[in-house]
């Protein structure tokens, strides 16, 4: 590129001086309409509980549902994601629980369906919630097997389509699920409901609160690596999106965020699709125990997310979503 401009002519700082004209030559701005908000569900009555290490997010039985999703009806947030923390009990080598049209998020699903129609739900498809060895897919052999979890995801994301979730978002990394996914849904004629696909997750270590969560962090055997990507990868990305865009994805995800900058950008460059990008739990707690203990102020929160929007995120998965819109003006 021509390097435009010379000093003392040219002066940069002029467009810095004052908030208006900042205001004005801004290339990025954040609003309800970019955020996701994930939502952690239980079973049991009148429970709210915290998270180890993910401070200020809490698991919420179904009949305290209201209390997290009336604020955000109220912030105008376009879409809730639920993961549910399944007992132990319900818990088995193959996941059945993923296909009980009662499980957690099938129900709250309905529930929530029935009092909130101004946000749109958006549920995982992967068996890790699940199975007692925390994997997301079907263990044949010692091996988490692409096929026979094939035909289970399959199941479930009907199950949740016919449960009323309108974005299905399958967070396995089989191979060939979205296209099993779009024709199940659109044999069943849901053909509305929409698959955003976790087309570039990487194998990371920033998930590691989340399975706190969900109650799999005990549980998992091993590593996610035959399936998650490997974060030395760049270019590995291109076929991932590619090949989940042909078998008919609506939308993509980038997952872990922050750390993935140049992803986000690098698929935003090459597909004319909406990027999703996630915000994960070890990034929410390193951030957030930076702000409890006042090392970080709250602005850099507002940074960061502004960071993976000018990557090139249509929109963003965080557990600061509500946090943000309470204290937007002070933060821009
Ligand atoms: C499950 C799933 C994970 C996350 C979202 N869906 C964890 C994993 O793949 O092990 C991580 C989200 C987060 O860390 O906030 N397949």
């Amino acid at each position: 590129m021509k390097i435009i401009g010379k000093f003392p002519s040219t002066r940069l700082r002029r467009v810095r001086n004052s908030d208006w004209i900042r205001r004005l030559v801004s290339e990025n701005n954040l609003s309800a309409s970019d955020l996701i908000l994930p939502i952690f569900i239980t079973e049991g009555k009148h429970k709210i509980e915290k998270i180890k290490n993910m401070p200020g997010v809490n698991r919420f039985s179904l009949d305290n549902l209201p209390k997290v999703l009336d604020k955000a009806e109220k912030y105008k947030i376009p879409m809730i994601a639920l993961f549910p923390n399944t007992p132990i009990k319900k818990k088995d080598i193959k996941g059945s629980e993923a296909l009980n049209e009662d499980n957690l998020v099938c129900k709250a699903t309905r529930i929530i369906k029935k009092r909130y129609k101004k946000f749109g739900i958006m549920s995982d498809v992967a068996l890790d919630p699940y199975t007692t060895h925390g994997h997301d897919g079907i263990i044949v052999n010692g091996e988490v097997d692409n096929d026979e979890t094939l035909k289970v995801l399959e199941k479930q994301a009907l199950l949740q389509a016919q449960s009323g979730c309108d974005v299905i978002a399958p967070s396995d990394m089989m191979d060939g699920r979205i296209g099993i996914i779009r024709k199940i849904l659109d044999k069943n004629k849901f053909y509305n409901t929409k698959i955003l696909s976790y087309a570039v997750k990487y194998a990371s270590n920033f998930y590691g609160p989340f399975r706190e969560a969900v109650g799999s962090r005990s549980l998992l055997k091993g590593d996610k690596k035959s399936y998650q990507m490997d974060f030395k990868n760049y270019n590995e990305c291109i076929r991932e999106v590619a090949m989940d865009i042909n078998e008919g994805a609506d939308f993509v995800m980038v997952k872990p965020g922050l750390p993935y900058l140049d992803i986000i950008s690098h698929i935003k460059k090459n597909f004319k699709i909406p990027v999703f990008s996630y915000q994960v739990s070890g990034e929410y707690s390193m951030i957030m125990s930076a702000v409890k203990n006042n090392i970080l102020s709250k602005k850099a929160i507002y940074e960061s997310l502004i960071s993976l929007k000018r990557a090139g995120s249509n929109a963003i998965i965080t557990y600061f979503a509500l946090d943000i819109l309470k204290n937007i003006e002070k933060f821009k």
